[in-house]
């Protein structure tokens, strides 16, 4: 199994922490990450021979033994030592930054219980531990369009939302003929809302506020 735990720094599964659950892992430590190094990435394996592949890919190809000789075509892939440097110190506050992200969590959830009859709040399984890279929402009910017209409400209030992702299997480059409906639907209605730890209790008030009457009005 291959995770894609890009975005999901520090959640757990059973206990376990994602990056540890399959053959192979990544995490992206894109700005906007929870961890972050401004760009790149990160491999996690405990497979030796899988690691020393993916070292000889990541350097250009070269023989770690044979210095100039190229045995594979690789790439240049290798982070630089000032990102390790930011991406190490920034790994000292992980925890600090899950838990106020955690708290706006919260916050949200109270400021955003009234308006339950028209959207879904995230919700997290026993099991696991969801860190907040992004506090999505879903409209119960609606279009693409009409979850975009509350997403233009909102920015007409100097509130920034993204769309969620859309599904991989409408991707032109991962096109599938099977039917997957479910996702289809819940991607056209969900919002990621503002989502960074220096956001304040009263930032999520007005958030909450704004899209109540978003929800009324687009
Ligand atoms: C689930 C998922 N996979 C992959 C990526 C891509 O990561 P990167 O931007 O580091 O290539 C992202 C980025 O947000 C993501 O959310």
């Amino acid at each position: 199994m291959l995770e894609d735990a890009a975005e999901a720094h520090g959640a757990t599964v059973n206990g376990k922490k994602v990056g540890g659950l399959g053959k192979c892992a990544t995490f992206s430590f894109y700005g906007n990450k929870i961890v972050t190094t401004g760009e790149g990435g990160m491999i996690t394996t405990n497979d030796s021979e899988l690691a020393a592949r993916l070292r000889l890919f990541r350097g250009q190809g070269m023989d770690p033994e044979r210095r100039y000789w190229f045995p594979v075509v690789g790439y240049n892939y290798r982070m630089t030592n000032i990102q390790a440097a930011i991406g190490l110190a920034q790994m000292e506050a992980i925890e600090q930054a899950i838990s106020e992200r955690d708290r706006l969590a919260q916050w949200y959830n109270q400021a955003l219980a009234p308006l339950q009859s028209q959207i879904v709040l995230p919700s997290c399984q026993p099991w696991a531990r969801q860190v907040f890279w992004m506090y999505n929402i879903f409209l119960r009910e609606g279009t693409e369009q009409r979850r975009d017209a509350v997403m233009r409400y909102l920015d007409s209030q100097g509130i920034e939302t993204r769309p969620v992702f859309y599904p991989m299997h409408v991707l032109p480059p991962y096109a599938q003929p099977s039917q997957f409906p479910v996702a289809d639907l819940w991607a056209q209605r969900g919002i990621n809302l503002p989502t960074h730890q220096a956001l304040t209790e009263d930032d999520v008030h007005r958030i909450a506020d704004c899209l109540g009457k978003a929800l009324v009005n687009a």
